[in-house]
């Protein structure tokens, strides 16, 4: 018996693998700061859980495997208050966005093909390209560019007739990088040129600051057929734990293919998508504070850890992220040395390696992912912690 090479090659995410240190820090009484997830604080608005208590019928029974009607038509309105024309049938209703990702990415691949992704990214693209047999080809972004994309010539010299698609993420998790209208347009030319999909992550849309326009791929004109977004409501409505996300695509055909992978799990949760239809009823100013809150939150952090030069980073223009070079030797080994070893009265931060934002070898070695989803007061205490810890990292024997 022998466990099959995905199993033994997917990687531990950086965002989870520090847990059962954090554990045992908060078993020595040490009041741990959580930088390393982006688990909003912001409470789930009241309509959803009202939603889910108006719910009457007796059977709590399997749903649609595309998910209810009703879903589909909200969200479909819901994309018109951007100038997004969708129908019903163009909108699958996924177990989080994480299954968007899954059921995209398997849709559109088979193993062995490749897949263009700017790095660093999500994390948990890792995961499931290891899950697909899928090889991503990244586009290294740094810091001094603000994460934005190279020019579209580096990006197609990676072409090869194994890949299949070009995906993004945007606004970025863990950059916080809004990608411009330009650079989507451009990456739209490349995958028309090329006769490749289009794949982005755009949970993050409403979260974008100082006037950042957020631009979908969905408003490129003609590449219906091969344009696909990925959605979820666990960050938008701070309902991490209901597990809502979709995948939007105008192909007929890829959601098709998609509607087999759909039937093959049966059906998204049904209480939280009666939870959701509530949450996507709530009037465009809803998020105003909320937008606000996280903007807020932002320049506490960037105003706080750039209190010492030697730490980088790019301010975010959206999500709530950020990646940060810190003056240390390896940021895993500090990461886990500040559960392990550090607190300042008796207080410490978790936060995630950067190495496994990256695909490239030896990248994120110095950064950590940092996600501002404390109240401003704990953010700042956090950061402070953070900044401490560096100093006494650097300084122990
Ligand atoms: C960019 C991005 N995509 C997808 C997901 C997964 O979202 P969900 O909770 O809906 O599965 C996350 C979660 O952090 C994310 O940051």
């Amino acid at each position: 018996m022998k466990l099959s090479q995905r199993a033994r090659e997917i990687q531990e995410s950086p965002i989870r693998k520090l847990s059962a240190t954090a554990n045992s820090a908060k078993a020595r009484g040490v009041n741990v700061y959580h930088l390393n997830i982006g688990q909003p604080d912001i409470p789930t608005p009241e309509a959803f859980f009202e939603g889910i208590r108006r719910y009457a019928e007796p059977v709590l029974a399997y749903g649609p495997s595309d998910g209810l009607p009703e879903l589909r038509r909200t969200m479909v309105n819901y994309f018109a208050r951007f100038g997004i024309t969708l129908t019903p049938d163009q909108v699958i209703i996924t177990t989080g966005g994480s299954e968007a990702v899954a059921f995209a990415v398997n849709a559109v691949t088979d193993p062995g093909d490749e897949v263009i992704i700017p790095e660093p990214f999500y994390t948990n693209y890792n995961g499931y390209s290891s899950l697909s047999g899928v090889r991503i080809v990244p586009v290294t972004t740094a810091a001094e560019s603000g994460y934005h994309l190279p020019d579209p010539a580096q990006i197609e010299s990676l072409i090869t007739p194994k890949t299949r698609a070009v995906m993004i993420c945007s606004p970025n998790n863990p950059t916080g990088t809004v990608f411009t209208e330009k650079e989507i347009r451009s990456l739209g030319d490349l995958v028309k040129k090329h006769d490749l999909f289009l794949i982005a992550d755009e949970v993050y849309k409403e979260f974008t600051y100082e006037g950042t326009r957020h631009f979908s791929i969905l408003e490129l004109d003609d590449l219906e057929d091969r344009v696909i977004v990925l959605d979820s409501i666990s960050k938008r409505y701070s309902a991490c734990g209901a597990r809502i996300g979709a995948v939007m695509c105008r192909n007929p055909e890829i959601m098709g293919a998609i509607m087999k992978f759909a039937q093959a799990r049966l059906c998204p949760p049904t209480l939280e998508q009666v939870g959701a239809i509530a949450a996507y009823g709530l009037p465009k100013d809803y998020f105003d504070s909320i937008r606000k809150e996280y903007q807020d939150r932002r320049d506490i952090l960037v105003e706080t850890l750039t209190s010492n030069p030697d730490v980088l980073l790019h301010k975010p223009e959206g999500a709530f992220y950020v990646m940060a070079t810190l003056p240390v030797d390896d940021s895993d080994t500090f990461a886990r040395w500040m559960l392990e070893s550090f607190d300042q009265n008796h207080e410490t931060v978790m936060m995630a390696p950067g190495a496994g934002f990256y695909s490239t070898a030896g990248k994120g070695k110095n950064e950590v992912r940092l996600a501002y989803v404390l109240e401003s007061p704990k953010l700042r205490r956090a950061c402070e912690i953070l900044l401490e810890g560096v100093r006494q990292y650097n300084n122990k024997s």
